[in-house]
């Protein structure tokens, strides 16, 4: 399975880059807002100078031929751009139009196993389950993922499955147990999947001991007899 970071914060992403784990990164109009003083478009080619991957980057309109204006302008920006389009019947219908002119599409804001299957049959190249969201309101946003999966892989589909919404540390390792291709993964979240106490206390002893050991090695040898 593989890491995408969900921001648009260049500092995240600079940072998380440098761990060598970053295969993507995912935008939306909420993490766009947090950022300030650039425009859409600087901030996706800034994204794309740091990561060498698939880059999200989200559509407004509601009607399939205003996804497919925004989209081919977004396109231009850079080849690792991928057009995010809504989970209803327009966002299908700008999929297979973007398929055809070779623009990869993530299908968003997908709640059911019926809209993943239909944006694999439009063409989607990767498809959004929103599993967070879903756990908010007392569903379960893993079995969602669990069931996209089971039917690309029963059909035979090539759409990535990527687990979105992820609120926390386990979600991840749930989604790739799940079989994600992909986790998208705010900072917070990876941040705190980085940490373990039995680590920390483990370097902590070790430097410790390591000191000692060199403290030993400063000692004049004892003379014999
Ligand atoms: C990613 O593509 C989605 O936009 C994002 O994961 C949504 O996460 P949220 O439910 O925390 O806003």
């Amino acid at each position: 399975m593989r890491i995408f970071l969900d921001t648009a914060d260049i500092e995240e992403i600079r940072e998380v880059a440098r761990w060598g784990i970053l295969s993507g990164v995912t935008t939306n109009p909420t993490l766009m807002s947090r950022t300030s003083g650039m425009s859409h478009e600087d901030v996706i080619k800034h994204i794309a100078d740091l990561v060498d991957g698939p880059i999200s980057a989200e559509t407004i309109s509601l009607d399939a031929d205003g996804m497919l204006d925004e989209g081919r302008r977004f396109a231009k920006w850079h080849p690792n751009v991928v057009i995010k389009v809504p989970s209803i019947p327009a966002g299908w219908e700008a999929v297979s139009r973007f398929k055809k002119e070779g623009i990869r599409t993530n299908v968003t804001l997908c709640f059911s196993a019926n809209q993943a299957l239909f944006a694999a049959l439009a063409g989607a190249y990767i498809i959004s389950p929103f599993l967070g969201r879903l756990d908010d309101i007392s569903e379960d946003g893993m079995q969602l993922v669990r069931d996209i999966v089971d039917i690309y892989r029963i059909h035979e589909m090539e759409t990535l499955v990527l687990a979105a919404s992820i609120r926390h540390p386990l979600h991840i390792i749930e989604a790739a147990k799940a079989g994600a291709d992909i986790a998208t993964v705010p900072y917070k979240v990876l941040e705190a999947a980085t940490k373990h106490p039995l680590t920390d206390k483990g370097i902590d002893s070790f430097l410790k001991d390591w000191e000692k050991f060199q403290g030993s090695q400063r000692q004049p040898a004892a003379v014999a007899g």
